[in-house]
């Protein structure tokens, strides 16, 4: 192979590698959303996207983590029958699509600011929203509306949890 062949080849070989860049990121847009930034002040659009990237979906929603958020939303905070174990016993992802439905908007702000649920859920970070965000959620939430089962409840510590979990080590000492 002579070196102008061998330059050929190259710049055919940068084209098409420029080319499947350029279709893997119109890919990657077109599959993932997030590139979508929140409006201000609440609205259902920008609780869509805290659902999104607030990691709600992460637990409450079957398999959202596992399958890299490709999930309809037809299914979104469904709640999840795989079951979180610790020292706190076993809990399980709450269907808030039937959740949201039992409180009006105030309630959920009251409940968001002042309730500590089990772990893992991250109580801390509802109660760090702010009022749109938590506005925003529940607007999304109640647009949504109501499907799905209740997820199970609680197991507390030494009982059996039917089904699958997931195993907490307890939590390390203070520093
Ligand atoms: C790491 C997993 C995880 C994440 C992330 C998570 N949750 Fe949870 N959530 C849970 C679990 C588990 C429970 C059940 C806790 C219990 O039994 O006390 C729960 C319970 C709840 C409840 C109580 C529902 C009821 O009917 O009592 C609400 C409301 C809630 N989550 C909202 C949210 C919102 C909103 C987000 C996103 C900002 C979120 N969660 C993120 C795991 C999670």
């Amino acid at each position: 192979m002579n070196t102008k062949m061998m330059l050929a080849l190259a710049g055919a070989a940068i084209a098409t590698f420029g080319l499947a860049r350029v279709a893997a990121d119109a890919q990657a847009k077109e599959s993932n959303p997030s590139h979508e930034t929140a409006p201000a002040g609440p609205s259902v659009a920008r609780g869509r996207y805290l659902a999104r990237i607030a990691g709600c979906n992460d637990c409450h929603t079957p398999a959202y983590a596992m399958r890299g958020g490709d999930v309809p939303e037809a299914t979104w905070l469904t709640g999840d029958a795989l079951g979180w174990q610790g020292p706190w016993g076993t809990t399980y992802p709450a269907n808030l699509r039937l959740s949201f439905t039992k409180w009006t908007e105030d309630e959920w702000l009251d409940i968001a600011k002042n309730s500590q649920f089990r772990p893992p859920m991250p109580w801390f970070a509802l109660r760090d929203m702010d009022e749109d965000d938590l506005r925003s959620l529940y607007r999304f939430v109640r647009e949504l509306g109501p499907a799905g089962e209740p997820a199970p409840a609680y197991v507390p510590p030494g009982v059996t949890a039917p089904g699958p979990v997931v195993a907490f080590p307890g939590p390390p000492p203070q520093p």
